[in-house]
């Protein structure tokens, strides 16, 4: 049995000086002086629960110059996160029982939780029932993708719904369209009324990827109202940046969805304080510093974001710009609620997903600290304080590759 000592621990919504105990991947014990064969000092260090990320794209496969499971898994562990959900447009794409085994095979032998998205297809919706208890929930493309799995035709998106209800599994969709940014940012709301309309009509478990405005959380939320099943995700990049920093930095802040308006972005912050924000995912999707080099247009849409997720948000706790219970609440507690994992918070029973962060510490983000092969973070010159500096998946103790450490050494405390 390994033990923790010393920290102060997030337990029941809010911050205790407990040992906390972990025996065969689990928590065992929560107390004061608990005895075990192996102690950790974690004296002046918090405990969270490790951060659940519902949207990653870890490729690997055909495009494991991009990413692979291993740097994935190495990024993710330096932004404080112990269980990732990766999505199914890879190449090839997760749309088979065959594919989704071998990916997951793959994102087994890495040193984090991972869980598998099933892409749905104009091919497959058809016969969900094999491929449904291999992944995690399914995924939709609505709008532009990295990818082909585009599904354009309306008729068909009835189908899919009433299908993906029969697997009583989340839908999670990419509801917004394609084309010019300021276009897709204006339609966001109405192509969000879309699909709450589908899930309505065909009473579908639905999740709405990263969304952007105001607006399209405003329809979110009337639509709980109405007792549709339907949470929603925001990204940190839509928290950070706007289409006024795109006009600046072009390909390396393009990504599908557009950023949106300093309005919008001021108003999920508030949103978030307010408890209106279900969870908050990276969309990581990573393209090398060659792809992106080669002119807005041309350029793949997408940035990195899984490794920076906790340094990003713990520094806005330390500044009094979000409460720390916020912060497990999207991050961890209603991710894990939501698509039903026995994670997500410290208490006795649950998976021993912790990550230990030194509240104090304090670090530019730097290109040479970067774990994902991508090699580049829109972050780059972001000052942060508050990183993580050791993490237990499922009990097994992963040091965070320290982005922290100015020389890249593993972290040790
Ligand atoms: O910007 C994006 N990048 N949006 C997506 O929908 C896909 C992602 C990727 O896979 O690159
Ligand atoms: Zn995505």
């Amino acid at each position: 049995m390994t033990v923790l000592t010393g920290a102060e621990v997030f337990v029941e919504g809010h911050l205790q000086k407990l040992d906390i105990a972990i025996e065969d991947g689990k928590i065992c014990a929560l107390g004061r002086d608990l005895e075990g064969d192996e102690r950790l000092d974690c004296s002046g260090k918090l405990v969270l629960p490790g951060v659940i990320d519902v949207h990653v794209h870890a490729r690997d496969l055909r495009q494991s110059h991009k990413e692979d499971w291993g740097s994935l898994a190495r990024a993710a562990l330096a932004g404080g996160v112990t269980t990732v959900f990766a999505m199914p447009n890879t190449e090839p794409p997760l749309d088979t029982i065959e594919r989704v085994r071998d990916y997951r095979r793959r994102a087994q032998a890495s040193q984090i939780n991972a869980t598998i998205y099933g892409a749905i297809t104009s091919e497959n919706y058809k016969d969900l029932d094999r491929l449904t208890p291999h992944v995690a929930a399914f995924k939709l493309y609505l709008g532009e993708t990295t990818g082909q799995l585009i599904v354009r035709d309306k008729k068909l998106h009835r189908e899919i719904f009433k299908s993906v209800t029969q697997t009583e599994k989340i839908l999670t969709v990419h509801a917004q369209r394609g084309g010019d940014p300021a276009d897709v940012t204006r339609h966001e709301a109405d192509d969000i009324c879309y699909v709450l309309d589908l899930a309505a009509a065909y009473e579908t478990k639905l999740h709405i990827a990263h969304v952007t405005t105001q607006r399209g959380v405003e329809a979110i939320l009337e639509a709980k109202k109405s007792k549709i099943d339907v949470s929603f995700e925001t990204c940190p990049h839509y928290l950070y940046f706007t289409a006024k920093d795109r006009e600046s930095r072009g390909a390396w802040l393009k990504m599908n969805p557009p950023l949106a308006s300093e309005e919008d972005r001021e108003f999920l912050w508030w949103a978030l304080n307010e408890g209106l924000i279900d969870m908050i995912a990276t969309d990581h999707a990573p393209h090398t510093i060659e792809e992106k080099s080669v002119g807005y247009e041309r350029a793949p849409a997408g940035v990195p974001g899984v490794e920076f997720l906790l340094p990003l948000l713990f520094d806005a706790v330390n500044a009094d710009k979000l409460s720390l219970r916020r912060f497990v609440e999207v991050c961890c507690g209603t991710p894990a609620r939501r698509f039903g994992l026995p994670k997500g918070e410290i208490a006795v029973g649950r998976d021993a997903d912790l990550v230990v962060i030194d509240p104090d510490r304090k670090k530019t983000i730097t290109r040479k600290d970067v774990q994902s092969k991508c090699g580049w973070s829109p972050y780059e010159g972001l000052t942060l304080r508050g990183w993580p500096v050791m993490a237990f998946v499922r009990g097994i103790r992963r040091n965070p590759p320290c982005a922290a450490l100015a020389d890249g050494r593993w972290s040790s405390l």
